[in-house]
């Protein structure tokens, strides 16, 4: 058992949460994560509307009576969604863990205190972590450059962000980006971190409801097999290298601007891959991590052995450094 401020503050099992992931994060993967002990989380955008998010919350809590939380993602938008809506929803649902991410969490944060909902803030930088702290988040989520998704744009990995944050921040934080497996977590705890957070490698797994050529592309994929998109837009994301990725970045890199890349990047199209499983159909997440990811099992079993492989990593590897004369 690894237990740490995060496991308690969460009261959760072992200190693994799944990130929230559009269009993955549904019940069946959340469901099977807390049964394991870790942290699902349902994506609340993922439902098309608030009244689907109830409906996806009772569904997971058919599977299992652990605590699922869910993800809401604020970005700024021409045409956003309801976003208070998605809240109100999570509030009424009696929710109790939030994962918030992609602006500060400050304006929801009365809310979600006055309904007694803890609240992890996904970020990528320690100021902005230290902010979500003074806000009154109980823990962060923090995302190293590796991370699939958004990495801001300081570009700081995580073996220098998480011993970094765990410098500055005084409440519990997750080292997110780049996690797969017990060595992983190892080095998270090492680091300073007091869990991690996982999307991609939740992604492939069994439960996970995006079509199996994804998930045998993700477990065929290398380290070297994503793209960094909108760079120039200052608003990076890190995706599978396709043909899509590959013309995105080359219209931007010749000067072209968000126009020239709209229709290439529409959600609709990404959907499309997940949903039909044509890997040329548009853009896709996925991290760096990919190529530590070899195999499909089942969620519950990714959470089980990352505990445990980490357990023995820091009782008998690391020890052995430690006091080479006991062993
Ligand atoms: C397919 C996919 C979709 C994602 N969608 C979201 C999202 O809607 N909101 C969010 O906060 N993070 C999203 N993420 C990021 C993950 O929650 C997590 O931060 C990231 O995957 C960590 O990096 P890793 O893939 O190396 O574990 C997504 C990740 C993936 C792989």
């Amino acid at each position: 058992m690894v237990t740490t401020r995060l496991t308690e503050a969460l009261g959760i099992e072992h200190p693994v949460i799944q990130g929230g992931m559009m269009w993955v994060g549904r019940a069946e993967l959340a469901a099977a994560v807390s049964e394991a002990g870790g942290l699902g989380m349902i994506t609340a955008l993922t439902q098309p509307t608030p009244a689907d998010l109830v409906a996806e919350i009772e569904k997971a809590r058919a599977l299992t009576d652990k605590p699922v939380g869910v993800n809401l993602t604020i970005l700024p938008a021409i045409d956003p969604p309801p976003y208070d809506e998605y809240r109100r929803a999570i509030l009424d649902a009696g929710v109790t863990i939030v994962e918030t991410a992609g602006a500060n969490p400050e304006p929801h944060m009365d809310m979600f205190t006055a309904h007694g909902v803890r609240v992890i803030h996904k970020c990528t930088s320690v100021r902005h972590a230290l902010k979500a702290q003074s806000v009154g988040v109980t823990a962060v989520s923090i995302d190293g450059f590796e991370c699939a998704g958004h990495p801001g744009e300081d570009d700081v990995p995580g073996l220098v962000l998480v011993p970094a944050a765990a410098d500055r921040l005084t409440i519990p934080f997750t080292a997110c980006g780049g996690f797969a497996d017990g060595r992983g977590l190892a080095a998270a705890l090492a680091l300073g971190a007091d869990g991690i957070t996982m999307g991609s490698r939740f992604m492939c797994t069994q439960e996970s409801p995006v079509a199996p050529t994804v998930k045998e592309r993700i477990v065929a994929g290398t380290e070297r097999d994503t793209n960094l998109i909108f760079r120039q837009l200052r608003n990076t994301a890190r995706v599978a290298k396709n043909a899509v990725s590959d013309e995105v970045v080359e219209v931007l890199a010749r000067g072209g601007d968000f126009a020239d890349v709209r229709e290439l990047v529409a959600g609709r199209h990404g959907r499309k891959v997940f949903e039909d499983g044509d890997l040329d159909a548009g853009i896709w997440t996925v991290g760096l991590v990919q190529g530590l990811i070899h195999d499909v099992p089942a969620a519950g079993e990714v959470v089980r052995r990352t505990v445990a492989d980490a357990e023995q990593i820091l009782r008998d590897r690391l020890a052995m450094f430690a006091s080479p004369a006991a062993v």
